[in-house]
């Protein structure tokens, strides 16, 4: 895997600026209304932050948050969210997830269209810190490529059949699993979307 330049213009900007003025994605609603406000800790991790939308969101529901991204671009504009809320704890990392080391523990993981684009070489040492980070009865939150998409031909990106999806949350419960298949925009033009939306549970028993 080549280690990406974070200053070298990647084509992500395109997508921030398309984003910038959504709001948080419906799965990420769905999930803040399953934790209960007593949530242990209020931390959260956002991994692809993108534009920072749900990072946003999250801030103003009163979490802690670390955002993650391999863009300084990304990072540049989450942190300039930073000013609208004095005296929240926001990190902002410029990171590649294939090159992760550390991540806190959290009773929240947000993985927005994001973790897909970590190479398959690496993805499984990524998996494993993420699971490893979810504090029991924490939630993540997020989407997995299929291996129907369009894209899947890409060997630098990581799809899943519908099987090896589910076998990832093995041990976690599965609170929603959506496939999506459809054909549909994208900002390179229309293409065949393979997609899961999860949002798994790590059982407050866990060891
Ligand atoms: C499709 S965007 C999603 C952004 C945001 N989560 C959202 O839902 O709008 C994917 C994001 O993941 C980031 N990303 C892609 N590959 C990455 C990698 N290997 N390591 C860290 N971030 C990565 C991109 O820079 C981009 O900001």
């Amino acid at each position: 895997m080549q280690r990406r330049d974070p200053d070298r213009p990647s084509g992500w900007e395109a997508y921030y600026a398309h984003h910038t003025e959504r709001p948080i994605s419906l799965l990420l609603g769905a999930a803040l209304k399953r934790l209960s406000p007593q949530a242990s800790r209020r931390q959260a991790i956002d991994l692809g932050c993108g534009s920072g939308n749900e990072t946003r969101g999250l801030l103003e529901a009163g979490w802690d948050v670390v955002a993650i991204d391999q863009e300084r671009a990304a990072i540049e504009r989450v942190n300039a969210i930073r000013a609208g809320f004095p005296g929240v704890c926001l990190e902002t990392r410029t990171q590649q997830f294939e090159s992760l080391a550390t991540l806190p523990a959290a009773s929240l993981i947000h993985a927005g269209m994001s973790i897909p684009f970590c190479h398959p070489r690496h993805f499984e040492k990524f998996w494993a810190q993420v699971r490893a980070a979810l504090l029991p009865g924490g939630l993540f939150v997020g989407q997995l490529f299929g291996n129907r998409d369009d894209w899947a031909g890409d060997p630098s990106r990581t799809f899943h059949s519908e099987a090896q999806a589910r076998g990832l949350f093995q041990g976690l419960d599965l609170i929603s699993f959506e496939a999506h298949e459809y054909d549909g925009p994208s900002l390179r033009g229309s293409k065949h979307w393979h997609r899961f939306d999860v949002i798994a549970r790590r059982p407050a028993s866990h060891a």
